[in-house]
């Protein structure tokens, strides 16, 4: 299928979702968002498709929300809405793809990305990559249904210092908070990805959706994400709080500044 920010391909009971704005480090835009989101009823209606890894193409997995539109006019409401509510569908989608989906995480994971990643089943990443999540510094909270996806994999006391501090962590340490499944050198992450894939390839079809419908549905009952519907309207919050812009506009001076 045609997309212009992310490639899909499909090699026997593998897929392949590739973010593809590497110039921009895979930063996840509107369009992005939607894509994903239209690319995941796509492979979910390939059946032939067991595994779906997902990647980033050039030097990041991804730079996480596209903050180039950060300092322009608001649009109006009902489009301003929806548009802060692509990143949760996004998400969502992921999180229901029925085949086994696995994260290859290199470079940056920053923010949305570090969701997007949560809403894949198993993950995977180079010994150097690095994850941040600084939307508290931004001056929104972190939406796109992140919170709860987090609480579930690393539990609540990490998720609030990683948010509320916005410091970088490695994969090792991401490892060993149990967000990542295996942390593998830099050179091997393709290698060590095709091994996992080409074990679970050899499964049946049937036990393989059934262990991560399980797996979903117990997360679900345990921290569910349907709270996440009104994430937008907190995100939209934070674009008008004046505190919270103060903190967005000294954020993006210091990424200018550091370019
Ligand atoms: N949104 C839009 N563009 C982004 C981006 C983002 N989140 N992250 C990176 N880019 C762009 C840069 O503006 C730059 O574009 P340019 O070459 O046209 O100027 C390009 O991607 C490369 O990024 P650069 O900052 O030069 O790379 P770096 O290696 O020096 O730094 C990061 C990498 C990830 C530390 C830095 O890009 C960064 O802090 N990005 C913002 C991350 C962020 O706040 N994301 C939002 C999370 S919700």
């Amino acid at each position: 299928m045609a997309f212009s920010t992310i490639e899909t391909r499909i090699s026997g009971g593998r897929g392949e979702l590739v973010l593809n704005r590497p110039e921009k480090l895979n930063a996840l835009d509107h369009t992005t968002l939607t894509e994903l989101a239209e690319a995941a009823g796509w492979f979910d209606r390939r059946p032939e498709v067991k595994v779906l890894v997902v990647s980033g193409s050039g030097r990041a997995f991804s730079a996480g929300a596209d903050v180039s539109g950060f300092e322009a006019e608001a649009p109006p409401a009902e489009q301003a809405r929806a548009r802060a509510d692509a990143g949760r569908l996004m998400a969502q989608a992921i999180e229901s793809i029925r085949a086994v989906t696995v994260a290859r995480i290199h470079g940056y994971c920053v923010g949305g990305a570090v969701v997007l990643a949560a809403a894949c089943d198993l993950r995977v990443a180079g010994e150097s990559a690095v994850f941040s999540i600084p939307e508290v510094d931004l001056g929104i909270p972190l939406a796109w249904g992140g919170i709860p996806r987090l609480v579930r994999e690393i539990g609540p006391a990490m998720t609030r210092e990683l948010v509320l501090t916005c410091r970088p962590f490695s994969a090792a340490e991401a490892r060993e908070l149990g967000f990542l499944n295996r942390v593998v050198a830099d050179d091997r992450l393709e290698g060590a990805v095709e091994e996992l894939v080409d074990g679970l390839l050899g499964k049946s079809r049937l036990t393989l959706t059934a262990t991560k419908l399980a797996v979903h549905a117990a997360s679900e009952e345990m921290i569910a994400t349907a709270g996440a519907w009104n994430d937008a309207d907190s995100l939209l919050s934070g674009l008008s709080d004046p505190e919270s812009r103060r903190s967005a506009e000294a954020y993006l001076k210091r990424m200018k500044d550091r370019g």
